[in-house]
């Protein structure tokens, strides 16, 4: 059997996604694995979903690493980690120019919304507040715009009328731990990494 492709995962909040992948890699037969998760808030719990794991957790403190040197230290711990993929998972900071030119078509993201609607933050409450029928999920490649990287999987999540803001936001997120690790798998799959 071919190695598994390493995955870099970066997050900031409670890593839901980020379990998600973790639970897809325990198949032996899934063809990627995390490496390394690296979040920029101390406090977040998917840090300690990490950990639970037994993957190597760090925070690098944007307080600590001013301007480019942030991204310098990012680049650092993950090609130390010999990874294939970086996997934003809920990163709430825009990575530079200069890291995305570092994995060109190697970084992806997910959006809780069907860009190129809604790209940026509170992309649910936007939709649902806009009263659009159909929002969704899309999983993307980076590139130097935010929210604008080709399209890698999308999939639609009907709004029926009176859905509250909370029942949508979790039919998003079931659609996101679904999607991603599918996502990922294509990408890989695809490109033959
Ligand atoms: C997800 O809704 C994702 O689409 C967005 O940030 C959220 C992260 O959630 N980019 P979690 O930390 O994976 O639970």
């Amino acid at each position: 059997m071919r190695d598994r492709c390493g995955l870099a995962v970066l997050v900031s909040g409670s890593g839901t996604n980020l379990q998600a992948i973790l639970d897809a890699s325990r198949d032996p037969s899934y063809p990627a694995e995390v490496r390394v998760v690296i979040s920029n808030v101390p406090e977040a719990a998917a840090l300690a979903r990490a950990r639970k794991a037994g993957i190597t957790a760090l925070c690098v403190s944007p307080a600590q690493f001013s301007g480019p040197d942030f991204d310098k230290e990012l680049i650092r711990i993950i090609d130390e980690s010999r990874v294939t993929l970086v996997i934003l998972a809920g990163f709430m900071k825009i990575l530079s120019p200069f890291f995305v030119q570092h994995y060109p078509n190697r970084i992806l993201n997910i959006h809780p919304a069907l860009l190129p609607a809604f790209p940026g933050t509170h992309a649910i409450r936007r939709a649902w507040e806009a009263k659009v029928p159909v929002t969704g999920v899309t999983v993307h490649f980076v590139d130097e715009g935010v929210d604008t990287g080709p399209m890698i999987l999308q999939e639609e999540v009907p709004i029926s009328p009176g859905e509250s803001l909370e029942s949508l936001e979790s039919l998003i997120h079931k659609v996101e731990h679904r999607l991603y690790p599918k996502a990922i798998r294509q990408v890989i799959q695809k490109e033959a990494l």
